[in-house]
């Protein structure tokens, strides 16, 4: 049976300040802005970036609400870290990058043979980069980065668990996934069908206090895995409530997809992704990705009141589109069914809730 989970789709993390996050992931990182939204859910107003490696691809994209209203615990039950591959040989020159940018960094670590380096992000959120040569994913490059080293897209997600056995079982009978080693107190899990992001290490910390669950600076709020289809949503929904996890969402309305929620044993919150036509490009084209604030439409009526309970931004020079990097984007697959209920919030904005 082919599974219904197809790799990672996006993570999601809540960091503080909006420009100090699209300063670390852009400079330091070497992300490219994709697109800046808002958070869909509640009633005060909160950015929501995407970033992604050049092709925004399926799979590179880490996504931040700037949270700075209020602070999250980090700790188990939580994604951990974000892994972004880069090419073999270039962790020297990224310890280096860190260090020139006077980023905090883990220096070369090693799991599961691949060399790596954790590095943490100032609302202290952790990220990795780990050496792959299998990934030929197309690198956005800055200044400081170049198409040699930059990051490919998500090499894998690690999630911190007090208890591998529940989280295994989930991930092995509600998602499909496949146990492939274990390296000390790390379990690694692959997506079948492999290619880039397909992976999810389970890191065993028995010992660790329970991190907080809801949006919170300092934490990473979800993990998303790329389904592609309605269809494939609603059966994951069934497969979930066959095996007792009742709590699944209903389909939700993301305007750039669809999305499906599950809390895991774990405690790590996971979205399942359908595609919807043209994702992305709906609102802006592939080279003015990220350049603007976008609302979905049922949002724009509200747009004047949403802008003015943000911070405002500068999107650096460097990641707009450079000349001559033009290039068709790919066709999304797997469109969504324009017959499956969704839901919406319509929130009043502006009124009553403190300013973030
Ligand atoms: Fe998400």
């Amino acid at each position: 049976m082919s599974t219904l989970v197809k790799g990672l789709h996006h993570i999601t993390l809540c960091p503080e300040g909006a420009q100090a996050d699209i300063e670390f992931f852009t400079r330091v990182m070497g992300q490219r802005l994709v697109k800046q939204t808002v958070l869909m859910d509640g009633s005060i107003p909160i950015y929501h970036f995407y970033y992604g490696n050049a092709d925004a691809d399926v799979g590179s994209i880490t996504t931040s609400f700037p949270y700075s209203c209020t602070r999250g615990r980090p700790g188990s039950g939580q994604v951990s870290a974000t892994s972004y591959a880069i090419p073999p040989d270039t962790l020297s020159f990224w310890a280096a990058h860190f260090d020139r940018f006077g980023i905090e960094h883990s220096g070369k670590q090693e799991r599961f043979g691949a060399p790596y380096i954790r590095v943490r992000h100032p609302a202290g959120l952790l990220l990795e980069v780990v050496e792959d040569p299998e990934d030929g994913r197309r690198p956005w490059t800055t200044r400081e980065i170049g198409a040699d080293v930059g990051t490919r897209g998500f090499f894998a997600a690690v999630l911190s668990v007090r208890d591998v056995c529940e989280q295994e079982s989930f991930l092995v009978d509600a998602l499909g996934l496949r146990k492939v080693g274990v390296d000390g107190q790390y379990h690694r899990f692959e997506i079948p069908g492999g290619g880039p992001a397909s992976t999810i290490d389970l890191h065993h910390e028995p010992e660790r206090r329970g991190g907080s669950w809801g949006f919170g600076s300092g934490t990473v709020h979800h993990l998303a895995l790329n389904l592609e289809t309605d269809e494939a949503l609603l059966q994951q929904k069934a497969l979930y409530e066959e095996l007792g996890f009742t709590d699944a969402s209903e389909l939700k309305d993301r305007y750039y997809f669809h999305s499906m929620y599950v809390r895991s044993p774990g405690g790590i919150l996971i979205e399942c992704t359908s595609n919807v036509p043209d994702g992305f490009y709906q609102d802006e084209t592939f080279e003015e990705l990220g350049t603007k604030l976008h609302l979905p439409p049922w949002y724009e009526a509200q747009r004047d009141a949403i802008v003015a309970m943000l911070e405002p931004i500068t999107v650096p020079e460097e990641n707009r589109p450079k000349p001559g990097s033009t290039n068709v984007p790919r066709a999304v697959s797997g469109a969504g069914s324009s017959h499956t209920p969704l839901s919406r919030t319509s929130p009043r904005f502006g009124e009553g809730r403190h300013q973030v």
